[in-house]
């Protein structure tokens, strides 16, 4: 008898093990901005992964607003998220968050951008310098390694601003030391804004239109760029780069206005972040491939591969992958 109540103590236990791990795991994903097209893709992948998994996602988005930010992740804790996914729009102000998060015993995945800091479960995002190597790379080859350009880095804010920076300085460095390539002007986009991008464009145009490349750091901020170069009839007559593969970016690729972007496959990163955080929301082991110092520790880190588009490779990348429609891109042609 004693056995038999024993017995069921523990098939009553297990049950409630069970029921804890078939518990919904609820996963708080955290966003800077919906403006850029790539962030929407993140969320949808990310979202329709985690549901795969069994998980159910909250979504935050915060304008370009740290205090905001902020809010957002208090009431993802305050809902009971069992991890939280970050991008923040700030990597320094989102320590706060961080903290907030660890208190709460709740895992963090910085997305995309780094969170400076702070103890940061893990990092998940690509190799953003090679990102800016291969835009400087491609402006260099193109102007055939000599000349006058443009530089515009993206937010001073975003950590990811200063590794594509650094890759670019990586290639031009040693460009610029030798006499090659002059810069004539140079200047960060707040928040990534493409009007601010257009303004920094027309400072430069003000200055001297004696320059045959504008070294871009993101599609958005392209476009801000081509624009004040149309005004100024110079669009499709200078070297423009970018990033992201955004469809309008795809589009003025084969258009002529600009000159190459970066393929990030999305769906890449949004599918491992989405597994991690499956896995550190039940307590499980993670692995990543290398670590990134954040000020306060080396934070786990995985960086995934990139891919210079032209449009002499747009059909076997982003729309060999999906990422975009070959009408999307080249209409009825
Ligand atoms: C991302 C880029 C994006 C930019 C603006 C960066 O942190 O890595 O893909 O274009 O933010 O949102």
């Amino acid at each position: 008898m004693k056995l038999k109540a024993l017995l069921s103590v523990l098939v009553l236990a297990m049950c409630v093990c069970f029921s804890a791990q078939a518990k919904d795991i609820v996963i708080g994903l955290s966003l800077d901005t919906l403006k850029e097209a790539r962030w929407q893709k993140d969320r949808d992948m990310f979202v329709a992964e985690a549901e795969k998994l069994g998980a159910k996602v909250l979504v935050q988005s915060a304008n370009s607003d740290d205090t905001r930010q902020i809010k957002d992740v208090k009431s993802l804790i305050t809902n009971g998220v069992d991890c939280l996914v970050i991008v923040p729009h700030d990597g320094a102000a989102m320590a706060k968050g961080v903290e907030l998060a660890s208190e709460a015993g709740i895992p963090v995945i910085s997305y995309d951008r780094l969170i400076k800091d702070s103890d940061v479960t893990v990092y998940l995002t690509f190799d953003n310098i090679n990102v800016g190597e291969e835009q400087a790379k491609f402006l260099v080859d193109a102007i055939g390694g000599k000349g006058k350009i443009v530089r515009m880095y993206g937010a001073p804010t975003d950590n990811n601003a200063k590794m594509f920076k650094q890759g670019q300085d990586n290639i031009l460095d040693p460009l610029i030391k030798k006499g090659d390539i002059e810069v004539v002007h140079e200047d960060w986009a707040v928040d990534w804004n493409p009007s601010n991008a257009k303004k920094i464009m027309n400072a430069a145009l003000t200055k001297t239109k004696d320059f045959v490349g504008v070294l871009v750091s993101n599609d958005g901020t392209a476009g801000g760029a081509i624009q004040a170069l149309k005004e100024a009839g110079m669009d499709g007559k200078v070297i423009v780069t970018g990033q992201d593969a955004d469809e309008v970016a795809c589009q003025r690729i084969v258009n002529g206005t600009q000159s190459m972007t970066i393929y990030k496959p999305i769906a890449k990163l949004a599918k491992k972040a989405a597994d991690l955080a499956v896995k550190l929301a039940k307590g499980e082991p993670i692995q990543a491939t290398g670590t990134i110092d954040n000020g306060y520790t080396d934070v786990a880190a995985v960086f995934l591969p990139v891919i210079p588009v032209t449009k002499d490779n747009m059909r076997e990348t982003v729309i060999a992958d999906g990422f975009h429609s070959e009408k999307a891109i080249y209409g009825d042609k």
